[in-house]
C-alpha cells in the first residue's frame, strides 16, 4: 500500500485539500494517498482514538481542521515550537510510533502575503482583525517578518490582551479596540482575520485604516468581495487578496514537512481561485 495521509475535521465536506495534495503530489511524482475524514465530535476522546486507527491502518501523516486544532495538539507527543506558540496543530506527523505536532498556518500565510502578493513586511505598518486561533498563529511569524509596527484589534478586548501576553514580545506588538482605529492613521497591510465573514458580516472597521498604496487581505476564502474587502475596495485600497494563497502554502508546507518534497503552488493556487468581482 501506498503512504497514506488525510485532512481530518468536522464537517469536512467543503475541503479542498485533497485535491490540493492530490496535484502536489502528481506534480512531485509521490506514490500517496490523501483522504478527507470526518472526525467524531464526541465523546471527549473519540477524535483521538480515530487518529490513532488511522495510523494503526498505515497513515503517515494528517491535516487537522476545525473543530480540532487544539485536540491535535494536546494528543501529540512532540510538538514543534510553532504549534506550541500557536498552542494548535494544523499538521500531524507520524514517525516510530510517534505523533508529531506542527502548524503551518502563520507561516503559510506570511508567505502567501510576502512572495505570492509580493509585500514583503518590513518596515511596514500591519494591522490584524480578530484574536482567534487564526490571529494566534500568525503573531510569530508576523512578528519574525519585522513590521514597523504591529497592531491587533478586537471587539473582545480582554481577549486580545491575552492573546498577545502569550507570545513572548519581539519587535512592535499593540493591541486595541476598534474604536481606537480612526485616531491610529493608515496602514500599509490590514488582514481580517475574524471569523465575520463567514456570516456575511461586517467588522466595525473604520474606512481610514487603509491605504492608496497599501493592501487588504481576508484570511477567508472562495467567498468573492466579502463586505471587508469591499470596504478596502471602496476606500481606495491598491490590493485586495483573499486567502486561497494562504490555503495552499500551508499545505506546501506540510507536504515539504512530510515529504522532503516542496511543492509548486502557484499552478495550484491558480486553479482553485474564485475570482474576486
Ligand atoms: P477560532 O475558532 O479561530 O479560535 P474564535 O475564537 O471564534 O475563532 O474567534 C473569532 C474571531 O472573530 C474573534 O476575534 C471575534 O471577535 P470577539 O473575540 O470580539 O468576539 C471575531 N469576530 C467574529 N465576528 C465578528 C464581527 N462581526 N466583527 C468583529 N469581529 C468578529
Amino acid at each position: 500500500m501506498n503512504d497514506q495521509y488525510a485532512v481530518i475535521g468536522n464537517p469536512i465536506g467543503h475541503t479542498k485539500s485533497p485535491l490540493i495534495h492530490g496535484l502536489f503530489a502528481e506534480e512531485s511524482q509521490q506514490d500517496m494517498s490523501y483522504t478527507a475524514i470526518e472526525g467524531p465530535l464526541e465523546p471527549q476522546d473519540a477524535f483521538a482514538d480515530t487518529v490513532r486507527a488511522f495510523i494503526a491502518a498505515g497513515g503517515k501523516g494528517m491535516n487537522v481542521t476545525a473543530p480540532f486544532k487544539l485536540k491535535a495538539f494536546a494528543m501529540a507527543d512532540e510538538r514543534s515550537e510553532r504549534a506550541t506558540l500557536a498552542g494548535a496543530a494544523n499538521a500531524l506527523g507520524f514517525k516510530d510510533g510517534r505523533i508529531i505536532a506542527e502548524n503551518f498556518d502563520g507561516v503559510g500565510l506570511l508567505r502567501d502575503i510576502e512572495v505570492n502578493l509580493n509585500l514583503p513586511m518590513a518596515g511596514k505598518r500591519v494591522l490584524v482583525l480578530g484574536a482567534g486561533g487564526a490571529v494566534r498563529g500568525a503573531l510569530l511569524p508576523f512578528l519574525a517578518a519585522r513590521p514597523a509596527e504591529l497592531v491587533v484589534v478586537n471587539r473582545d478586548i480582554a481577549k486580545v490582551r491575552a492573546l498577545v501576553d502569550q507570545v513572548a514580545t519581539s519587535g512592535s506588538l499593540a493591541v486595541c479596540g476598534y474604536g481606537d482605529l480612526e485616531a491610529m492613521g493608515q496602514f500599509d497591510l490590514v488582514v481580517n482575520a475574524t471569523s465575520a465573514s463567514l456570516t456575511g458580516d461586517l467588522p466595525p472597521v473604520p474606512p481610514s485604516v487603509f491605504s492608496p498604496t497599501g493592501a487588504a487581505y481576508e484570511l477567508a476564502y472562495g467567498k468573492r468581495l466579502t463586505p471587508f474587502l469591499r470596504l478596502a475596495r471602496n476606500a481606495g485600497v491598491l490590493g485586495v487578496a483573499d486567502g486561497v494563497g494562504m490555503l495552499v502554502e500551508q499545505a506546501a508546507e506540510a507536504f515539504a514537512w512530510w515529504r522532503g518534497v516542496r511543492p509548486q503552488t502557484r499552478a495550484v493556487i491558480d486553479r482553485l481561485t474564485v475570482p474576486l468581482a
